[in-house]
């Protein structure tokens, strides 16, 4: 029997989420932002993240430009981030007129840097923001440090990193904000999606306005203004019922989905680890740690041209890989409407040799041994 093509993800659903939005429809008949679903996904996320207040946007992009309007972000400010990353962590603070400013990555998490952030601080910066690449977590404490002295909001971007941790406190709950992804390539779904997580009670009231049009209707849908009007700058952040329903369904799994997940990682781990002792790859440097969510698993290649001709040599075989970013600071946007602090010789490095391999909840074991077999034979191993 021929081999089923294997895509690098696929959406799924787990149990409830059809159920969910029928309800949604017959039961509550609600189908705007804000009604039953809604609440239970931001009780869900306060519960689990342990954030003081969780506010789900209609994708992690919006997540972060709510952030940028919370942390009063206007032009000529400058924001630390990677360039090592998607390219909406930057978007965000553009859109307010905002600088970012891009430094470099750690060699072996891939995040940022955190001993180059202060090189990178002027009397304009406003923020940093450490992107949890892949899920692992960036080095929170020195960052919460300089943040500190320097008078600094930290906004995390945990787009990927739903349920990981960084000693024992969940990514997304530690900086001012967090901003979380449910598009359909992330842990658990609903096509688009995201949340913003307040983790300082002074911006919870405003969250609410800017998420809501810039109005205090939720202050009015709770009952304790009789009318609601316009006081802030705001858009239409909130998703509707039918996202929230199917997310709900995908939140009550998320343990048995990331346990999924995990275990696909350490697969994949177990069976390339030779390739890595004879030098031809190397893997993710987390395998150890458990407190990481499984959300991507990478192979970096000898050199831009060997990830090329692995990419064919899956491809002809039906397998899909995919790699990423093009560097923002070398993208045509970054170069006008950003700043690069020293050189980002390990982005650069990294980001033509890093190739993603398939991961999905569906991904059989024996797709996994599969891929990693067709690994091997490029190899001649
Ligand atoms: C690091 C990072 N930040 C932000 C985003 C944007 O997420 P969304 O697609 O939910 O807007 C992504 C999406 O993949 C991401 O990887």
């Amino acid at each position: 029997m021929e081999n089923r093509k294997i895509p690098y993800n696929k959406p799924f659903i787990v149990g409830k989420e059809l159920y969910n939005i029928s309800r949604a429809v017959i039961e509550y008949g609600h189908l705007s932002g804000n009604g039953p679903f809604t609440k239970a996904c931001h009780a869900w996320l306060e519960k689990n993240l342990g954030c003081g207040k969780a506010l789900l946007t209609h994708s992690c992009t919006a997540a972060l430009e709510m952030s940028a309007i919370l942390a009063n972000i206007g032009p000529g400010d400058e924001v630390v981030m990677p360039s090592f990353t998607f390219v909406s962590t930057a978007n965000a603070f553009v859109l307010r007129g905002g600088i970012p400013v891009f430094i470099d990555i750690r060699p072996d998490t891939l995040n940022l840097n955190e001993s180059l952030i202060e090189a990178a601080i002027t009397e304009h910066t406003k923020a940093i923001v450490p992107v949890h690449y892949a899920g692992v977590p960036c080095e929170m404490d020195p960052i919460l440090e300089i943040a500190h002295e320097n008078n600094l909001l930290v906004i995390e971007d945990a787009a990927q990193a739903l349920f990981s941790e960084y000693k024992g406190k969940r990514l997304g709950g530690i900086g001012q904000f967090g901003c979380i992804s449910f598009h359909e390539t992330k842990n658990i779904i609903s096509g688009e999606g995201g949340a913003i997580l307040i983790n300082d009670p002074a911006f919870e009231e405003r969250s609410e306005i800017i998420w809501g049009k810039g109005t205090d209707r939720s202050k009015f849908s709770r009952g304790e203004v009789d009318k609601y009007t316009w006081v802030d700058v705001g858009s239409s952040y909130l998703p509707s019922e039918l996202t929230a329903a199917f997310l709900l369904s995908q939140m009550e799994e998320a343990d048995r989905i990331i346990r999924k997940r995990k275990d696909i990682f350490q697969l994949y781990y177990k069976k390339l680890k030779h390739l890595e002792d004879s030098e031809k790859i190397c893997l993710p440097s987390v395998a150890s740690n458990m407190a990481f969510n499984g959300h991507i698993f990478y192979i970096i290649t000898k050199d831009v041209n060997e990830r090329s001709r692995l990419i064919r040599h899956l491809k002809e075989r039906g397998i899909l890989s995919v790699f990423h970013y093009i560097p923002l600071h070398a993208s045509p946007a970054g170069k006008c409407l950003g700043k690069t602090v020293g050189d980002l010789k390990i982005t650069e490095d990294i980001s033509v040799r890093l190739l993603r391999l398939p991961l999905f909840y569906e991904l059989s074991k024996k797709e996994v041994e599969r891929i990693c077999e067709e690994i091997g034979s490029f190899f001649g191993q």
